[in-house]
């Protein structure tokens, strides 16, 4: 009884986030990098060195090892996470650290954020690898486009991805996302999000909020897809 009490509890016990929880299988990440496969041939190469350092000054403010990378992606979510979580002022320094990474890689930013760059290099994990690269996207979205919103609605925006409205969201993402209807599934999550954040937190932007959360990860393996703020 007392065993299948805690696994009940275990089940459901979900964490407050601002970075969205979720998780994709490999194939996905492989598909999602093979879209994100640079193009142009004046990509800007991401240079070893220069992102070690960039992410050994990040890493400082987190107390994290001057060693972890992204090969340590998913241990870098949690630890970012876990600050966005404390307070309203925790989370305005680390959009500021991101300020900082983002000009200490300068023109090559976008390159060292990509998943066909990270994936090919020598034995990656794939949810590590993913894991990093959401965690910077959603800091974008978070700290650039969605930054007023996030300091007005930070414990609301904090709290909903514990409710059952966004595991229905995600659940249907899981089930309906596959290499042949791949934007067309994240088009789908994004405005079940937008609908589901507003009903929560109220307000076009915290729609708009969810929604772009969830869509910026997406942005350069699903090109012109947008999240529309609602008016009424
Ligand atoms: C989505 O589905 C995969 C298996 O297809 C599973 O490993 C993963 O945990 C699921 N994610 C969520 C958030 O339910
Ligand atoms: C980071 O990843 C490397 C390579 O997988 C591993 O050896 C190391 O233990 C990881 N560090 C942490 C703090 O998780
Ligand atoms: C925010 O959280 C940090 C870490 O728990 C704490 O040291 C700080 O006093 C808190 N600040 C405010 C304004 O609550």
């Amino acid at each position: 009884m007392r065993s299948l009490l805690s696994l009940l509890l275990l089940a459901t016990v979900a964490h407050s986030a601002i970075l969205q929880p979720y998780s994709l299988t490999d194939d996905l990440i492989q598909l999602m990098s093979f879209r994100e496969q640079p193009s142009n041939a004046a990509f800007t190469v991401c240079q070893d060195i220069q992102f070690q350092y960039c992410q050994a000054q990040f890493n400082q403010f987190f107390g994290m090892d001057d060693m972890v990378s992204w090969r340590n992606g998913s241990y870098i979510f949690q630890t970012v996470q876990n600050y966005l979580m404390m307070n309203v002022t925790e989370l305005v320094k680390v959009c500021n650290q991101r300020t900082q990474f983002y000009q200490c890689l300068g023109a090559s930013y976008y390159s060292c954020m990509n998943l066909y760059t990270l994936l090919n290099k020598p034995q990656p994990d794939f949810s590590d690898t993913f894991d990093y690269v959401r965690t910077f996207r959603g800091l974008e979205g978070m700290c650039v486009g969605g930054f007023s919103e996030v300091v007005a609605q930070w414990d609301c925006l904090g709290t909903f991805p514990t409710t059952n409205a966004y595991q229905n969201c995600i659940n249907n993402f899981n089930q309906t996302v596959a290499a042949n209807n791949f934007c067309p599934a994240v088009q789908q999550t994004g405005v079940c999000l937008n609908d589901a954040y507003n009903a929560a937190c109220g307000g076009p932007a915290a729609g708009y909020f969810g929604c772009e959360m969830f869509r910026i990860t997406f942005d350069n393996s699903c090109w012109g897809l947008r999240c529309m703020v609602d008016t009424y």
